[in-house]
């Protein structure tokens, strides 16, 4: 009787000190690296405040999943397929290679590569190759990401015999089993990837994150020119940045306008009229020179003249 208490205080002394046990999460080595890459995101993609929240949840859910394992707490690996939906260009790309940085400092995946497909990566021409075409394509980001583009063109419903729902099937197993160990991530259009989950209710739901990507503002359209001139070692002349701006608040109107990759385009634009008009120059040039875009740079472009060469078909006045 009396070793039957003695063993019960031990066991309850034990709980004890298991309930005190404690996991200091400042002290974790992947935190401080998450924290890193979490700042970056932050400084170098302006807006997508949304989708900063919901990769800092994740990365929250990440660290205190590893927190629970240290203390032998079990749970079963958490579910983090994703899927980006948002017009072309608002980063989703690029936030995809952060996350993989960020689930890589976290010991979810092995590696922090991202394999980047598309319809043709993994869908045959013909009956049976399209098996091996998928599993290679898993093969290749076993242990990162695998992050499919334009994912919506896997399924053709116009097409009963399309071999896009063969890839499908594959990847529902995969994306179950831990054999291959890596994250799906969706993207494309949001309102294309609604229809597409819809017509696939079983891939939907082993996608548990949806992460929208808005378009941006004119203003942070703006930002982000000044982040992309400044980091090519550049700057706008005051006017040239208020050139700039009315650049893109008439590039927003025109067809295939594409957020920040237009952003992008249009700088390296400027760029070759600023080399353009340097050379004609033949002077020496001063370091004033070689990092300033001026006015005339952004205003030469067609954009601002009449247009003429819309009236062109199949131009493009950019
Ligand atoms: N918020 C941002 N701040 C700064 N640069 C950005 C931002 N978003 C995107 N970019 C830049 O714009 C370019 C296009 O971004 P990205 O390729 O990630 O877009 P995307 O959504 O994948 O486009 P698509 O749908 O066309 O594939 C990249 O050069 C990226 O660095
Ligand atoms: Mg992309």
């Amino acid at each position: 009787m009396a070793a039957e208490g003695r063993a019960e205080e031990q066991i309850q002394a034990e709980e004890e000190i298991q309930a005190e046990e404690q996991f200091d999460l400042d002290a974790d080595e992947a935190r401080r690296q998450v924290e890193e890459t979490l700042d970056s995101l932050e400084a170098d993609l302006v807006g997508l405040s949304a989708v900063k929240e919901r990769v800092r949840e994740i990365a929250a859910l990440l660290l205190v999943d590893r927190a629970r394992q240290q203390l032998g707490l079990s749970s079963s690996r958490p579910t983090l397929h994703m899927s980006f939906t948002g017009g072309p260009g608002t980063g989703k790309t690029t936030v995809a290679q952060r996350m993989a940085q960020i689930l890589h400092a976290l010991g979810y995946i092995r590696t922090p590569r991202v394999h980047t497909v598309t319809r043709d990566d993994l869908v045959g021409q013909f009956i049976g190759h399209t098996a091996p075409k998928t599993k290679e394509a898993i093969a290749r980001a076993a242990g990162g990401v695998l992050f499919i583009d334009e994912a919506y063109y896997l399924y053709r419903p116009e097409n009963e015999r399309d071999y896009g729902q063969e890839v499908i099937e594959i990847l529902l197993q995969e994306m179950e089993s831990e054999r291959a160990s890596m994250v799906v991530i969706f993207a494309g259009y949001e309102d294309r990837m609604d229809t597409f989950f819809s017509a696939n209710p079983g891939l939907s739901s082993r996608v548990p994150h949806h992460i929208s990507f808005e378009d941006y503002t004119h203003e942070e359209l703006v930002r982000i020119a000044d982040l992309m001139v400044e980091r090519e070692n550049f700057r706008f002349a005051p006017a040239a940045r208020e050139a700039f701006a009315d650049y893109l608040a008439l590039r927003m109107q025109k067809p295939r306008f594409s957020n920040a990759r237009s952003v992008r385009n249009a700088v390296e634009r400027c760029r070759l009229r600023q080399a353009k008009r340097l050379v004609e120059l033949r002077q020496p040039l001063t370091r004033e020179d070689l990092v300033t875009l001026v006015d005339e740079d952004v205003r030469g472009s067609s954009l601002f003249r009449p247009a003429t060469a819309d009236a062109i078909p199949g131009t493009t006045t950019l």
